[in-house]
């Protein structure tokens, strides 16, 4: 039986009494998670790094390739050893949706079946990053990359919803060196965007914890360690969900461990979200530095787990640093036997703080307008508010045809009180005045008798729902 403990145990965790270790059998993690507790004889050391971390509370992950689950001597290193699982490029948005509207989710099927089917969990990576973007997205700009951003999240999401423990919502979007952001295209679409992918991600699956996750942000002196950290801390002053923060943990001379990586990770966990080190290799696996990195994560209570990035070295997308806890051959490193030896030194969880639900973003109850009776070849449009936040709002609008077929639809309202939509999927706008008209896009104008199609805004102002009606040519 793989052991397991999902975050979620450290908040059910006995604050006193014996020494317990907790075995999740994780059912999946579509909601069923059976825990029992078992006293195990207090110094009893686990002998795999998922078990080992367990004790804590925590998770020990790995990423896993698609392309390497024939490979028995990988599948039974890493389902011996993991009980969290990254996706390594299989669930990024090349992978997903490699043209535009269409998704594809076989390779990132193929690693979640393995990992849920072995009793772990998944950290989805990673949904808007401004690398590995499929073509059709690395030609688009403006409005339309906003809105293909949005669309791409919902999708992704969609399929996953209630299945991920974690979801890297936006990765890297900060410069290496002078604290601001990094240019892409994403953020040529405006400093916002970044908020809008969480609280796309917020509405398309509240179940899911929502991370950002970047890369040399471990030092606590450099710029662009400041940099994120100012932005977490401003999202959690303005009520922008995020839940957690990925340090990824890639080690090498150019960018050193430091014993200041404990001060990083506490700083974050006092902005009050959870941190973990997502992505982690380093250079010549230097047992001293992998133990100084578990040392740091265990320090912090809300340092939730540890991911390296790969089983083997030869796995490695950096083989030649031979970063990783196990040889070419699968054989134990080094390294791996600090790893363990620090998670088996660790008591429980000094002060668990119970896993936050997600910063309670009232939803509204939907009030759908009333839906009129099907007249032949006429449509109906309905307007429901599906998150809402100090300042803005998002809804989703229902199209429905009649009992004929619709050929081309146009949906028009009239804001109550000076709403503004501030980005539109699905549709294309026209405002005049506190009136705004939608038309389909290209490809969702066709409507079959009684069926319907949805389209989507986020908004400044307070949330409304007025009456809408639908014309149809
Ligand atoms: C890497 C993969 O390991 C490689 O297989 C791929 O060719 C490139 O991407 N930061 C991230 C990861 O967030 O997604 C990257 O993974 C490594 C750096």
């Amino acid at each position: 039986m793989s052991t397991n403990a999902t975050p979620l145990d450290r908040s059910r965790r006995p604050r006193s009494g014996p020494r317990r270790m907790l075995l999740a059998g994780a059912l999946g993690v579509l909601g069923t998670i059976t825990a029992l507790a078992m006293s195990v004889p207090a110094g009893a050391a686990a002998s795999t790094l998922g078990a080992a971390a367990a004790q804590s509370g925590r998770y020990f992950g790995t990423a896993i390739s698609a392309g390497k689950l024939g490979d028995s001597a990988y599948t039974t290193i890493a389902n011996r050893e993991f009980n969290m699982v990254t996706p390594e490029n299989e669930m990024k948005i090349d992978a997903t949706e490699p043209q535009q509207g269409q998704f594809n989710f076989t390779n990132g099927d193929r690693v979640y079946n393995w990992a849920v089917q072995n009793g772990k969990q998944v950290r989805g990576h990673t949904l808007a990053w401004h690398s590995q973007q499929p073509g059709w997205m690395q030609s688009l700009s403006g409005s339309a990359l906003r809105q293909a951003m949005i669309n791409h999240i919902n999708g992704v999401m969609a399929h996953y919803k209630g299945k991920l423990a974690y979801w890297d919502v936006v990765n890297e979007a900060f410069d290496d060196s002078n604290g601001g952001r990094r240019q892409s295209n994403l953020q040529a679409t405006g400093n916002d965007w970044i908020e809008v992918a969480f609280r796309t991600a917020r509405a398309a699956d509240p179940s899911v914890k929502l991370c950002y996750n970047d890369y040399n942000i471990d030092n606590w002196t450099w710029a662009k360690t400041q940099g994120v950290y100012n932005m977490v801390k401003d999202f959690k002053s303005r009520g922008v969900p995020i839940d957690c923060v990925g340090l990824q943990g890639h080690f090498n001379s150019g960018s050193a461990y430091n014993s200041n990586f404990r001060t990083t990770i506490s700083s974050f966990a006092a902005l009050g979200v959870d941190v973990a080190i997502t992505e982690l290799d380093i250079q010549g696996a230097s047992a001293t530095t992998y133990a100084n990195v578990v040392n740091d994560c265990l320090a912090v209570p809300r340092c939730v787990g540890i991911t390296v990035w790969g089983v083997r070295d030869s796995d490695s997308w950096r083989s030649g640093d031979t970063p990783l806890l196990f040889d070419g051959n699968g054989n134990k490193k080094a390294a791996y036997t600090s790893v363990l030896n620090a998670l088996n030194a660790a008591g429980p969880n000094p002060s668990p703080t119970p896993t936050p639900t997600p910063t309670p973003t009232p939803t509204p109850t939907p009030t759908p307008t009333p839906t009129p009776s099907p007249v032949p070849g006429a449509c109906s449009a309905t307007i429901e508010t599906v998150n809402s936040w100090q300042g803005g709002f998002q809804s989703t609008v229902t199209v429905r045809a009649g009992s004929s077929p619709v050929n081309g639809w146009t949906v028009k309202w009239t804001w109550p009180s000076g709403q503004t939509i501030s980005s539109l999927w699905n549709g294309t706008q026209t405002v005049s005045g506190s009136t705004v008209t939608v038309r389909n896009a290209a490809y969702n104008g066709s409507i079959a008798a009684s069926s319907s199609t949805t389209f989507g805004f986020t908004a400044n102002g307070t949330a409304a729902t007025p009456t809408a009606t639908c014309t149809s040519p």
